[in-house]
């Protein structure tokens, strides 16, 4: 775990930590006075809150215009295929809405190898960013969103991976997968991911509590080992939370 102590946000529900994590991802949106990033998870978790962005008040209030949207990682399938991270986030809100086709970073899948698609895709970074030293005082990224496997992995940054310990590329290949689907990946390395103004856990359900109880008590998994430049929140519904967790107030 980071020295700096995260926020932990445990809800009541799934849904009220959708609504939880739209507003805090709308007010760092308009935060953004000039140009913006956000840098989207994959997985199911998130799903609900790329539809809901999609909708009212979201979709006529926010300056799509200013915003640039980045995956932390993908699996290296097409983006037609139904384990894309990226095609999942097209279809849920990004083909839906006044988004310039520019301001969408997905990761190259269509490389010839995940080793490509790697460097390609921090070659595309690096671009937007200005400069290959990321700098803590001027962060890559408004908001990174991130998930949490059963296995304590993020992104797609597995146990026990040689990218755990990367610490001066900002994307690598993944050839196997720790946990299904089992394609070869390419993910953002933690100094990439926590080039941010806030990185925001999103965990839902029974079936994560235990891998929640562990990261948050410090035991070393890739997740525990994810820090940000910014604010680290964990937004948790009640039942991924460990019982010592209440409710948080603002988590009705
Ligand atoms: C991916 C994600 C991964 C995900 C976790 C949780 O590409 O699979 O980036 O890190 O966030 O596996 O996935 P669920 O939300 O489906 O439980």
């Amino acid at each position: 775990m980071p020295n700096k102590r995260p926020e932990i946000i445990v809800t009541a529900n799934f849904p009220s930590l959708i609504e939880n994590a739209v507003k805090r991802l709308a007010a760092r949106i308009s935060k953004v006075s000039s140009r913006g990033a956000i840098c989207l998870t994959g997985g199911s978790t998130p799903k609900p809150l790329y539809q809901r962005l999609a909708t009212e008040p979201y979709r006529s209030e926010l300056p799509w215009n200013r915003i640039h949207w980045f995956w932390g990682d993908d699996r290296f399938v097409p983006p037609e295929d139904e384990r894309s991270n990226a095609g999942m986030a097209r279809a849920a809100f990004l083909d839906r809405l006044p988004i310039p086709p520019g301001n969408i970073h997905a990761i190259p899948t269509n490389a010839s190898n995940p080793h490509e698609a790697a460097r390609h895709y921090e070659a595309e970074l690096t671009r937007f960013y200005g400069s290959n030293l990321l700098n803590p005082e001027r962060p890559l990224f408004d908001l990174v969103l991130m998930g949490l496997g059963s296995d304590g992995h993020t992104a797609s940054l597995f146990p026990k991976h040689s990218a755990l310990i990367e610490m001066n590329r900002w994307v690598v290949g993944v050839e196997q997968a720790g946990i299904a689907p089992f394609v070869p990946r390419v993910s953002l390395t933690f100094p990439a991911l926590a080039s941010t103004r806030e990185m925001m856990f999103l965990v839902s359900g029974q079936e994560k509590r235990n891998v929640v109880d562990r990261v948050l008590s410090g035991q070393d998994l890739p997740a525990t080992r994810a820090h940000a430049t910014g604010n680290l929140t964990w937004l948790i519904d009640r039942e991924a939370a460990p019982e010592a967790y209440p409710v948080s107030s603002g988590g009705t």
